[in-house]
């Protein structure tokens, strides 16, 4: 695995703010820092502002004003043509799951390892382990279109999950399965902690929060942060 020096901040936001085109600001003075292997669940009410946050982390965004640091590289000052190497230590769980629908589940989760060049035989070995792991076993060659919201959220973390992520980032990834595959998927992504993958999972699910209320919060209300556990 990749040696981070210790002590580094994945990732630091300093003063930031966004507006969507000439809109209001959706978020302002954000500024906080997350350690490397820390584990913090993102909570605040609906329209808080959780999804542009993560945006701005995975860089689907650029922030109207202040700073973004992430891997220690201030993104205003990194090159274009750097930047899909910083997005590749990411992996991110889209709320609306991004899959591609022409691909198997399989498929889909290898991909991030077939990107990379991993041999086949390890693809073969351990896609389908994962994904009997979030209980797909019997779904690994399903196309997207088949399987139900939950099924299809689970093949998404697992595509997130597979490649080790030095950054993990979540849009409320268990919104669309029961309790008990909840606590599960929670369970995935502490293992994943344990690894040294950095984890933030934004949530409205105030219970799940609760159950896991070991672990750090970074707290939205009205598009800044109101409570940042570091
Ligand atoms: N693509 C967009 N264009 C314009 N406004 C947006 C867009 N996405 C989100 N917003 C607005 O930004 C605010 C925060 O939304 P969002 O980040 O989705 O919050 P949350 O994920 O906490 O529900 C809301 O007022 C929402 O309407
Ligand atoms: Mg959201």
């Amino acid at each position: 695995m990749r040696r981070r020096p210790r002590g580094e901040h994945i990732i630091r936001l300093d003063g930031v703010g966004l507006r969507y085109g000439l809109g209001p600001e959706v978020l302002q003075d954000i500024s906080f820092a997350l350690p490397a292997g820390s584990f913090h669940f993102l909570t605040g009410p609906s329209g808080a502002g959780k999804s542009s946050l993560l945006r701005l982390m995975y860089l689907g965004l650029r922030p109207t004003r202040g700073r973004v640091m992430l891997f220690d590289r201030d993104i205003a000052q990194t090159k274009r043509y750097e930047l899909p190497a910083l997005r590749r230590r990411i992996g991110v769980v889209f709320q609306d799951f991004r899959l591609l629908d022409h691909l198997s589940a399989l498929d889909n989760v290898a991909l991030p390892l077939r990107v990379r060049g991993v041999k086949e035989s390890e693809v073969q070995k351990h896609v389908p382990e994962l994904l009997g792991w979030v209980g797909l076993a019997d779904h690994l060659n399903a196309k997207p279109s088949t399987l139900s919201g939950g099924q299809k959220q689970r093949v998404a973390i697992a595509r997130a999950v597979i490649g080790r992520p030095d950054l993990l980032l979540a849009d409320e990834p268990t919104g669309n399965v029961d309790d008990h595959i909840a606590m599960r998927l929670l369970h995935l992504f502490e293992e994943l902690n344990k690894l040294g993958t950095t984890i933030v999972i934004a949530t409205h699910n105030e219970g799940l929060v609760q159950r896991f209320a070991h672990h750090k919060r970074l707290h939205l209300e009205h598009g800044t942060v109101s409570k940042v556990e570091e």
